[in-house]
């Protein structure tokens, strides 16, 4: 197949990236932008769909414009448009699919659906030291925690996954039940670094449950109870709140560390990639690579951008997925699927 040139767009939830891909020998990232909403969504504490997908629009073209003013190139030389189908908020996906459908259909271009975690599992692929298929992922995000095995691209084996709330979920309510700002997994993750190990113990969900699977919901509680019988979160000391936070890092980080190497070893594989935002998570880091040294293991990262949400993984999952075949679709009618 003759080198393409691939625009991603990604507007899912809080970040809008617009990204430009060109796949020719390895695969080059030659430009990609991004505009996080965290600050306007910060006063009310969580994600305000409406508002978000309000913010797509306003920001969608001003980024096209700076991602393609970085590659050099123009809009004609763009081959086929990679967007995040699913899932996430309707709205928010709505902005990204009309626009880049819309786009597709005026320059008269195939479009490529992506599927948002497809797009995660693939990032680490645009890292200068690339895992090689086969390899088992560990997708760690706010809304997904899921083992998969990874064959190939769209060759993905769900090998396990949490039961109830995601581990980034965890990490944002925990955040949340200690007075901490939103997004609470990077704040709490700063606290928990000052906290002091074994000062309080908390639960390992499914830690033995002999299967790939996780639960996070009953370790929030548990920190609910700890909070009510020290008196209620205003009633906290400062060291006794990153000792909590330490104490619920520790206790997410042992459980995702030991599937992960579960999951390794039931596949008979040594390559571990780590995808998604609570993949920036320094500790969870530090472990997985204790670990991996005691197993020979290879563990990888996606860049630090490139954890969270962007358009980077998305142009690169089309870009991929044209490569293996899959037709891009024509442009014209389209659908979103929220809940994929
Ligand atoms: O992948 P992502 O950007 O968005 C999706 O959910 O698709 O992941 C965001 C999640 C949030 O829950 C956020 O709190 C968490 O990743 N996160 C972290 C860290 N950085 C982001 N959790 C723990 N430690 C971090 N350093
Ligand atoms: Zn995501």
């Amino acid at each position: 197949m003759p080198p393409m040139l691939i625009l991603g767009i990604e507007s899912s939830c809080d970040e809008t990236g617009v990204a430009l891909y060109r796949s020719d020998d390895g695969g080059r990232l030659l430009a990609h932008a991004l505009h996080s909403q965290v600050a306007m969504h910060e006063a009310y504490g969580g994600v305000v769909p409406e508002l978000a997908s309000r913010d797509h629009i306003r920001r969608i073209s001003p980024l096209l414009r700076q991602a393609l003013a970085q590659s050099g190139c123009s809009l004609g030389e763009i081959d086929a448009i990679a967007y995040t189908q699913g899932p996430g908020l309707a709205g928010a996906l709505l902005v990204g699919a009309a626009f880049a459908e819309s786009l597709a259909m005026a320059l008269g271009v195939p479009s490529v659906p992506v599927h948002h975690l497809e797009g995660h599992l693939l990032s680490p692929l645009l890292s200068r030291t690339p895992p090689r298929f086969p390899f088992v992922a560990l997708l760690v995000s706010g809304g997904h925690t899921q083992l998969m095995r990874v064959d190939g691209v769209g060759r993905y084996t769900l090998l396990g996954e949490t039961l109830d709330d995601a581990a980034g979920e965890a990490f944002d309510k925990t955040a949340k039940l200690l007075g901490l700002g939103y997004p609470g997994g990077p704040a709490l993750s700063a606290l928990a670094e000052k906290g002091t190990p074994g000062v309080f113990r908390l639960p390992r969900p499914m830690l033995n449950s002999g299967d790939l699977d996780f639960s996070f919901s009953g370790l929030k509680t548990a920190v609910l109870v700890q909070v009510r019988e020290l008196g209620g979160e205003s009633a906290l000391t400062e060291t006794q709140r990153a000792d909590i936070a330490q104490a619920f890092q520790a206790a997410i980080v042992e459980v995702l560390v030991k599937k992960s190497s579960a999951a390794l070893r039931l596949a008979g594989l040594d390559q571990l990639v780590v995808a998604g935002g609570v993949g920036a998570n320094r500790e969870l880091r530090r472990q997985l690579d204790a670990r991996a040294k005691k197993t020979g293991a290879t563990v990888y990262y996606p860049e630090f951008e490139f954890c969270t949400d962007n358009g980077a993984m998305i142009a690169l999952a089309g870009a991929l997925r044209l490569q293996a075949g899959t037709p891009g679709k024509a442009a014209g009618s389209f659908a979103i699927r929220p809940r994929w």
